[in-house]
C-alpha cells in the first residue's frame, strides 16, 4: 500500500489497467467499467451473441461486459476470468443476481492457462488484455482450445495501429505519446493485419477485422471462427 501510494500516479494507473491490486486496483477497475463502456458495446455488437450462447470473456476485469453480455445471452450462460483476486470480487459483485442464478460463473485464472474445459463455449471475447499477456499465441491457442467447433472468438483493443493512416488531433498529439510511452513499457500496439494473422496460426477460420480508427487510440475488433 505504501509503495504504491510513492509511485508515480500515471505509473500506479497503468500498473493496475495491467493487473489491478489493492485499493488502487478497486477503483482502477470501476475506472475501467465506465471508460471502457462504449468500446465494450462496440465490441459485443461484433460478437452476434445469441439467446443461447455460452460466452467467456478473458480478463474480465470488473465484470461489466459480463453484464452486457449475460443481457444479450438471457438464455445462456457468461463466464468471466481475471487473474486479478480484486477483479474476482468486483465482477461477482457487479453480477451478483446472475451469479445467484446460477448464469454468470467468474474464476480466478490465467489466460495461459484457462480454467475451462474443451469445446465450452459458443463466444470467447478478451477486451483490452491481449496486450498484457506474456504469449499472445497461448493465449489465442487456449481461446481455440475451449471454444466449440464454429464457436467465434474476438479479440479487441482501444489502441492498435489501426489509427496510424490518418490520426485525428487527440491522436496525433497525445495519443502518438501515450502508445510510445507504452511501447516503452513493454506493450505492442498491434495492428488489425497482425491479430488477424496470430488468430489464423492459433487455428481459426476466417479471421477478419473491424477497426473505428478515430475512436480513442484506434479501436479494432478482429473476429474468427473455430473449424
Ligand atoms: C485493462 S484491463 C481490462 C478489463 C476489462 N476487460 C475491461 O475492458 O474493462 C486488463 C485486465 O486483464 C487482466 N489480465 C491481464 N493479463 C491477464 C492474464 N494473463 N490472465 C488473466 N487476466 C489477465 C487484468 O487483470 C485486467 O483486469
Amino acid at each position: 500500500m505504501v509503495e504504491s501510494l510513492l509511485l508515480k500516479p500515471l505509473e500506479l494507473i497503468e500498473n493496475n489497467f495491467r493487473r489491478p491490486s489493492g485499493f488502487a486496483g478497486g477503483l482502477v477497475g470501476h475506472l475501467m467499467a465506465i471508460q471502457h463502456r462504449t468500446l465494450t458495446e462496440w465490441a459485443i455488437e461484433q460478437m452476434r451473441i445469441q439467446l443461447g450462447d455460452h460466452v467467456l470473456d478473458v480478463g474480465c476485469g470488473g465484470g461489466m461486459a459480463i453484464k452486457l453480455m449475460a443481457a444479450k445471452a438471457s438464455h445462456g450462460l457468461v463466464a468471466g476470468v481475471d487473474y486479478s483476486p480484486e477483479m474476482i470480487v468486483q465482477a461477482s459483485g457487479r453480477n451478483a443476481a446472475a451469479v445467484a442464478r446460477g448464469r454468470v460463473q467468474v474464476k480466478l485464472g490465467n489466460a495461459m492457462e484457462l480454467p475451462f474445459s474443451d469445446d465450452s463455449f459458443d463466444v470467447v471475447s478478451a477486451i483490452e488484455t491481449l496486450y498484457f499477456w506474456p504469449d499472445y499465441m497461448q493465449g489465442l491457442t487456449e481461446a481455440h482450445r475451449v471454444l466449440r467447433p464454429g464457436g467465434r472468438v474476438a479479440i479487441t483493443l482501444e489502441m492498435s495501429r489501426e489509427a496510424a493512416a490518418n490520426p485525428t488531433l487527440v491522436q496525433k498529439y497525445f495519443g502518438r505519446r501515450f502508445t510510445e510511452r507504452s511501447e516503452r513499457a513493454g506493450l505492442h500496439i498491434l495492428s488489425g493485419a497482425e491479430l488477424t494473422a496470430m488468430l489464423t496460426e492459433a487455428g481459426f477460420r476466417e479471421a477478419r477485422f473491424v477497426s473505428e480508427p478515430s475512436k480513442s487510440l484506434g479501436w479494432v475488433c478482429a473476429l474468427a471462427t473455430k473449424p
